[in-house]
């Protein structure tokens, strides 16, 4: 069998990291059958502007993955591995801090594809998730079963042949996951349809809710990281106050806001650039009458101070 280096140099690659990575990342792909994907993880928790209690659990997490031999010595029976489950609504950056624990942990990060297991489940499947779980164990990568509704889904409420062959994998993947050393994340934005008893066997459950007043402001101040600031005599803080905008929509903004400014060629953020980022934001989900309004009391008030 030949291995990644020997393909790489019989394509005349350049033998950079990021070619390395990359094939032996498509090689563990293949093993898979698509049904999951491999990533090196882009963030650190420093990237993030999490509330006070998500951050100290994350950290409990964190040190619970890096003591798990010294922990196992001080406490008698098997210690399980790490299982976490992350929940909040979407953009709040579930997914977001399961690669910034990979990334902490200097693991690669297995992206498990649900709707693929859920799909096409059949014989060969179990096969192949089996071989994703031990690959993963034995590589120590951090496994994340992203969106994980499909797992959840009441399995008494089964009626046709395909979602039989769902329920199977479902049964398959909860056995398996109990018995797995390494470390688990799932995510959902739909923690009421998890019961107890599964509840109980996360090692944390972590909730990512929608940001209060002061964690926007934290999010805003954290959110321009190049030399494109917003002017000095922008009123974010009327932004701040009355847009309930998520982690992620907040990004958004700040990214088409920054692209208007390099369109534009000005030196800094203008408001007009950062209210009509807004703007296409907040036409995404016609987020309706009050929000229009606040945009034209905020353009207002920048227009006359
Ligand atoms: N807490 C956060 N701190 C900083 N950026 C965030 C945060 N949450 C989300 N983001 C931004 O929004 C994007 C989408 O978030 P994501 O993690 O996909 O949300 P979720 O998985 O909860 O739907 C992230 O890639 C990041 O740019
Ligand atoms: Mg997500």
């Amino acid at each position: 069998m030949t291995t990644v280096l020997d393909s790489l140099i019989q394509q005349d690659s350049p033998l950079t990291t990021h070619a390395i990575q990359q094939a032996c990342l498509q090689r563990m792909h293949g093993a898979t059958q698509g049904l999951a994907t491999f990533t090196l993880p882009r963030f650190t928790f420093s990237d993030m502007v999490l509330t006070a209690d998500a951050l100290a659990q994350a950290e409990e997490l964190l040190a619970r993955i890096r003591f798990h031999s010294q922990l196992a010595a001080q406490v008698p029976g098997r210690l399980s591995g790490t299982q976490a489950l992350f929940w909040g609504p979407p953009g709040t950056g579930k997914s977001m801090a399961a690669e910034a624990i990979a990334g902490e942990l200097c693991l690669p990060l297995y992206k498990v594809n649900l709707a693929n297991v859920a799909s096409k489940w059949i014989g060969e499947t179990e096969k192949h998730l089996a071989n994703l779980f031990d690959q993963a164990e034995k590589q120590k990568a951090v496994l994340l079963f992203d969106e994980a509704d499909a797992i959840f889904a009441r399995r008494s409420e089964v009626e046709s042949s395909h979602d039989k062959n769902a329920n199977m994998g479902v049964s398959y993947l909860l056995q398996r996951m109990e018995t797995y050393q390494g470390v688990l994340l799932l995510s959902t934005n739909f923690k009421a349809n998890i019961d107890d008893a599964f509840l109980r066997r996360f090692t944390a459950v972590i909730e990512f809710p929608l940001p209060d007043k002061l964690h926007r402001k934290k999010l805003w101040q954290h959110v321009w990281q190049g030399e494109l600031q917003p002017a000095d005599q922008i009123e974010m803080d009327y932004l701040i106050e009355h847009f309930d905008l998520s982690p992620s929509q907040i990004h958004n903004i700040a990214e088409r806001a920054c692209l208007f400014a390099l369109m534009e060629r000005t030196p800094q953020i203008t408001q007009a650039q950062l209210g009509k980022s807004l703007q296409r934001e907040l036409d995404k989900q016609s987020a309706g009458f009050i929000a229009a309004h606040h945009l034209a009391a905020w353009t207002e008030r920048n227009v006359t101070s």
